[in-house]
């Protein structure tokens, strides 16, 4: 049972994880303090690592383990899978979104030099929003504690706070539209 303890663990970590970064990078790419900005991207980027780490844990773990039939084949033809099929599928989908953008954003300081990737980063860095969002829905169907009180708190805390941090982010564009750029630079509006 410690492989099956140990899966589900890392998989509810990783989401929680996946939710600190989703909300700091919301917040910090809102933010117009240099330095506030700089420590939001950087806790982001720790906590997007440190939620990869622990979904390698919640593969390796799941696949190891002998009470669900999910073969090591699911990391790259999610499809078959004899355990929760669908549910599964939706997890791989997740990880595919997560480790793409996560690629792309490692790759980030290279690619700069590209315009068309610099106008293109938004688009492409919303992958990792897709992930995330798909990451909710394969623990609302695949998890054994979905419908546990305390599953369902931590669900509903990850939501809440993607939700609010997007807000916040969402508020600050329409003040800043509102705001003229002479009295912003001069750091009257931030
Ligand atoms: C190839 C990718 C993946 C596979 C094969 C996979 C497999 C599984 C399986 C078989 C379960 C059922 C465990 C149970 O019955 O409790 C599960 C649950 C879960 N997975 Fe995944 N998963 C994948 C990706 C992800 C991703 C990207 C996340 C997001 C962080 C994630 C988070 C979770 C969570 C939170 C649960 C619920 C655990 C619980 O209820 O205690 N998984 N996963």
């Amino acid at each position: 049972m410690t492989l099956w303890y140990l899966a589900r663990a890392a998989g509810v970590m990783a989401l929680v994880f996946f939710t600190i970064a989703a909300s700091l990078g919301a917040l910090g790419a809102g933010s117009r303090k240099p330095e506030q900005r700089f420590w939001l991207q950087y806790v982001h980027r720790s906590a997007a690592v440190t939620g990869l780490l622990l979904l390698v844990a919640h593969v390796i773990a799941v696949i190891s383990d002998s009470y669900v039939d999910v073969g090591a084949s699911v990391v790259v033809w999610p499809f078959g899978s004899g355990y929760r099929p669908f549910a599964v599928t939706v997890g791989a989908l997740a990880a595919y979104s997560l480790v793409f953008a996560a690629v792309v954003g490692a790759a980030r300081g290279r690619l700069a030099r590209s315009e068309a990737f610099t106008k293109r980063w938004r688009s492409i860095h919303l992958a990792a929003s897709l992930g995330w969002l798909l990451s909710i829905g394969h623990s609302l169907l695949a998890g054994t504690d979905r419908g546990t009180p305390w599953m369902l708190a931590i669900t509903i805390g990850c939501l809440a706070a993607v939700g609010t941090s997007v807000a916040v982010r969402l508020r600050r564009r329409e003040d800043q539209r509102s705001t003229p750029l002479s009295l912003a630079r001069a750091g009257r509006f931030q």
